[in-house]
């Protein structure tokens, strides 16, 4: 089944935006099958947009990223990947359009609200799936939050 990391970034949370956004995902009908709230260390967010690691913004969006709890989620559905994108809408809230998360909620591209994967691959890689997937196989991928979170809760000691 097709997985998108959904991400309520730091301002999403502090502004209070948590139950406005989660209900949009649910009211469109797509399943939530993970969600935890999480403070993202540094290394964690270097990795999550490690290929935006040369944009003169990077460390300020690490720092954005890693400023105060996130909401991570795992949502599923036929495509959910890019419905979930459309929801979200463009990057820069003051582009997106009206109805969208971004368009409807903010203001700023670099207080944007919300994450969400932008392919089925990275939705895949980001929800921890491609670790299960490539178990035993000695490939060593990204570990994101909600791996995280388990394998804490798994292997105490
Ligand atoms: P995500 O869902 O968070 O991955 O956003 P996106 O896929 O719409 O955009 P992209 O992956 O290209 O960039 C990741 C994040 O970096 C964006 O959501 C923004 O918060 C931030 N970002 C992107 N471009 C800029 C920029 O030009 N200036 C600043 N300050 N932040 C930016
Ligand atoms: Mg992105």
């Amino acid at each position: 089944v097709e997985k998108s990391y959904i991400m309520i970034k730091p301002d999403g949370v502090q502004r209070g935006l948590v139950g406005e956004v989660i209900g949009r995902f649910e009211r469109k009908g797509f399943k939530l099958v993970g969600l935890k709230m999480f403070r993202c260390p540094r290394q964690l967010a270097e990795e999550h947009y490690g290929e935006l690691k040369d944009r003169p913004f990077f460390p300020k969006l690490v720092d954005y990223i890693t400023s105060g709890p996130v909401v991570c989620m795992v949502w599923e559905g036929d495509g959910v990947v890019a419905s979930a994108r459309k929801l979200i809408g463009k990057t820069d809230p003051l582009e997106a359009d009206p109805g969208t998360i971004r368009g409807d909620l903010g203001l700023h591209k670099g207080r944007n609200v919300v994450h969400g994967s932008d392919s089925p691959e990275n939705g895949l890689r980001e929800t921890g799936e491609e670790e299960l997937i490539t178990e035993g196989m000695n490939v060593s991928v990204t570990a994101n939050p909600l791996r995280l979170f388990s394998q804490s809760v798994q292997s105490p000691g």
